[in-house]
């Protein structure tokens, strides 16, 4: 999962603050819903926090996407071939990365990431697991299309987005980002994505509140990050985590609720908030089969096959690069 942007994509006043978020926090606060975009949660200690997440025994979804890795790596490895470049987006992980380069014997693997220090120290961990793998990490900003090394040119490619992070998106978003995966995977390109499935709420409200605080630490640790780095005096004691199931819109969101009313500054500008009001800080969509088919034909990607783990909690897609065309 990406971390905190490194230093060379990110414009910074002269007091080194990031100006997109300062930028986000501000407009997201002066909103009449508050809310502030997920991925600045991932400063050093948000990182950390989400690998903590990861191994907690309420949060099923890496446990589950590993299991589809390893028990149908034959499967998966039959049908994307040998030889392909594996260009992952994000910095990869140190469990799944590794489960999918060792079943489909690809010839370079090229992870993109905007977090430039997170992306080598990552890189560099491959590398030394997989000899003789050329290994090609590119920092940018894979929202866009991203111009990939001449060296893999050549290569069929495999894109690869697991962990349901495009869960994090609204439609629009995932759709733009599906679509610059397929500007920069090029013709003849298959994606495995990984989707979170639509289940009972209890366990999706567990997974996203669990019992041990690890995912309010998360959620709350945002306003730990604002008060550090936008000279802010958020009364973070005052707010409380919250995860709720949004059944229109298939998703769980994470709120930070404030438990009083409460005035604070960020940056200079004054805000407050009455007791009960909330942050909306996150938004986790959850799939079913159609609705992943739906979402994946809006990039332009057409699912060739289909997994889950055996609790069917989870799915792995492996998707074509669609023509694009407008009519029946
Ligand atoms: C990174 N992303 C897919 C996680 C999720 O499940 O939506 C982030 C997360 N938020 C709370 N727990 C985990």
């Amino acid at each position: 999962m990406t971390a905190q942007p490194g230093l060379k994509l990110v414009k910074r006043d002269a007091s080194g603050v990031d100006l997109a978020f300062r930028a986000d926090v501000l407009a997201g606060l002066a909103e009449a819903q508050k809310a502030i975009p997920a991925r600045w949660f991932y400063d050093d200690a948000g990182s950390a926090l989400f690998e903590d997440i990861t191994q907690l025994p309420e949060y099923y979804p890496t446990r589950a996407e590993t299991e589809i890795l390893q028990t149908r790596a034959a499967e998966i490895a039959g049908l994307i071939g040998p030889r392909r470049a594996v260009v992952e987006f994000g910095s990869g992980s140190s469990v799944k990365t590794p489960l999918l380069l060792s079943a489909i014997e690809p010839s370079a693997y090229v992870p993109l990431d905007i977090a430039g220090d997170f992306l080598r120290a990552s890189s560099a961990a491959l590398a030394a697991k997989f000899p003789g793998l050329p290994v090609l990490p590119v920092e940018a900003d894979f929202m866009r299309r991203v111009e990939l090394p001449a060296d893999v040119a050549h290569l069929p490619k495999l894109g690869f987005f697991p962990g349901s992070t495009i869960g994090n998106m609204i439609a629009r978003t995932a759709t733009d980002l599906l679509r610059s995966m397929k500007d920069t995977l090029g013709d003849g390109a298959l994606l495995l994505i990984g989707l979170d499935l639509v289940k009972d709420e209890e366990v999706l409200l567990g997974a996203y509140d669990d019992a041990s605080g690890v995912t309010a630490q998360f959620n709350l640790n945002l306003l730990a990050r604002i008060n550090r780095e936008l000279g802010g005096d958020v009364p973070i004691a005052s707010f409380a985590h919250e995860a709720r199931w949004n059944d229109p819109f298939a998703r769980i969101e994470m709120h930070l609720v404030a438990r009083e009313s409460v005035s604070f500054t960020v940056s200079g500008q004054r805000f407050s908030m009455g007791a009960g009001e909330s942050i909306h800080t996150e938004n986790s969509h959850k799939f079913t089969k159609r609705s992943a088919q739906l979402l994946l034909a809006a990039g332009g990607w057409e699912p060739i096959a289909r997994w889950t783990d055996e609790a069917r909690q989870f799915s792995l897609v492996l998707a074509e690069s669609g023509a694009t065309r407008s009519a029946p």
